[in-house]
């Protein structure tokens, strides 16, 4: 039974990741585990770069690598014939090293350092999406002395409350990101950068948050954006030539059926139409249009696969089955109050479901990864996968209780390969220096004199 694309549970193997037991995964690479579908990447980087070829064919999408990137990733982004948005100086490294086209770079951020700056404007990033007004003379400042003319989007706040959890509200008014539409600092950030002898204005950029199921805040976001296009030119006699409506499309984490799309190619019609029925009422020519999706194109890729260590029934009734990993590889629950499905990776030969907490080693509470986990009964020893965990886990990961972090598995044309290694307990000392103590060896001795 296909559960997820290119993810099924078979009555004889278990559950199987691109046509892999990940039982079999689990034994070859250990677990925690994060484990891709290429081919389920793949499919929707295709829905988003097919979706808009007959109606609106001037677009662009760029990949929004916070949700995960790695190397391979960077490498099948590019393949695949989309863009890629970086948000620090690090994801910026990654995506050089791994060859990526830099003038298909996005660069983000809300506090970019100078050296992030200057890396950026060196390498030759397609756009650097400029926050606010400091930024933008830093960067007017830094293409000078570089002796380039930079090409920027302004990242602008709309104002709009897409309804959903308050942390990925990113479009509101008081939100630490972009700069407000409100007050005519806008205009003002646009007349500054057209000023800008060493900046180059392609477009005004939005992003109203992330996990959207309803399309009317997206649409709401074109309209006001295309507003102001058209403001823009009235005052200031300048097109803008692009527009980035950014991503934030939702994700089913639970009970999504087998058949249930992801609404990548309606979302994206719906709001292509939208601006091009904007612009024709402003008179503007249709800008280009860049969608910057993260979640949509690879949370549901993955599994994510652990251990089950040991098994407790609580006095109240409840069952606790602790896993190998938890909120160092997957901080979501914790952050978001995420809700997850497990499923047991071994055939489970139709027996009883029974409800499971499922928790994770860290020494917190809240470390749960599942609430309630509807599983055969599990014994120490069974693999569990948790379903929809390739994007913002893999990226949010931490050492919490000096745990190594997990390697990461991708899955392509039947084979399986390692694309980060499991880190070693070895990684997690190799930056100390306990030896460095400018009065020699610390220690009881050496602060007694003795
Ligand atoms: C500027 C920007 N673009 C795109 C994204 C991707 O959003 P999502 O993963 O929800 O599609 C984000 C996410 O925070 C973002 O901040």
């Amino acid at each position: 039974m296909r559960i997820r694309p290119h993810i099924e549970i078979d009555s004889n193997k278990g559950l199987l990741i691109g046509g892999l037991p990940a039982v079999k995964l689990a034994e070859k690479y250990g677990t925690p585990l994060y484990v891709y579908s290429e081919d389920a990447i793949r499919e929707s980087m295709r829905e988003y770069t097919s979706a808009l070829t007959d109606i609106y064919p001037h677009h662009t999408i760029v990949y929004a690598g916070k949700a995960y990137l790695t190397m391979r990733m960077a490498e099948i982004v590019h393949e695949e014939g989309l863009w890629l948005d970086v948000s620090s100086g690090g994801e910026l490294f990654l995506a050089l090293k791994a060859n990526f086209p830099p003038e298909h770079i996005v660069f983000h951020g809300n506090n970019k350092s100078a050296g992030e700056i200057a890396m950026a404007v060196s390498s030759g990033v397609g756009r650097i999406a400029i926050d606010n007004v400091t930024e933008l003379e830093r960067v007017q400042k830094e293409a000078a002395s570089q002796g380039v003319v930079q090409k920027v989007f302004l990242r602008l706040t709309p104002g709009i409350d897409p309804h959903t959890h308050e942390y990925l509200s990113t479009g509101v008014i008081d939100s630490k990101f972009g700069i407000p539409m409100h007050s005519g600092q806008h205009l003002d950030a646009v007349r500054l950068t057209l000023a800008s002898p060493n900046l180059k204005l392609m477009g005004i950029h939005c992003h109203i948050g992330s996990q959207i199921f309803d399309d009317s805040p997206f649409l709401l976001a074109a309209d006001i954006m295309v507003d102001f296009a058209a403001e823009v030119r009235d005052k200031l006699g300048y097109v803008i030539p692009e527009l980035d409506l950014g991503g934030g499309l939702g994700v089913r984490y639970k009970d999504a059926g087998p058949d249930d799309g992801n609404g990548i190619r309606k979302h994206l019609r719906n709001a292509a139409k939208r601006v091009a029925e904007a612009c024709f009422r402003k008179g503007l020519p249709t800008p280009r249009l860049f969608f910057e999706p993260g979640r949509s194109i690879v949370a549901s890729s993955a599994v994510t696969l652990y251990t089950v260590g040991t098994v407790k029934a609580l006095p109240n009734g409840i069952l606790i089955a602790a896993v190998d990993g938890g909120m160092s590889d997957n901080p979501r629950p914790a952050l978001y109050g995420a809700e997850y499905e497990a499923v047991l990776a071994r055939p489970s030969g139709g027996g009883e479901l029974l409800s499971y907490r499922l928790v994770g080693k860290h020494c917190e509470e809240g470390d749960t990864l599942v609430r309630s986990a509807c599983l055969p009964e599990l014994s120490p020893g069974d693999v569990i996968g948790i379903l929809v965990s390739g994007a913002y886990q893999y990226s949010m990961k931490s050492n919490y209780n000096h745990l190594p972090n997990p390697a990461v598995v991708h899955v392509a044309e039947r084979q399986s390969f390692v694309v980060v290694e499991r880190e070693t307990l070895e990684d997690l000392v190799a930056k100390e220096r306990p030896f460095s103590h400018p009065l020699g060896k610390a220690g009881p001795e050496a602060a007694s004199g003795g």
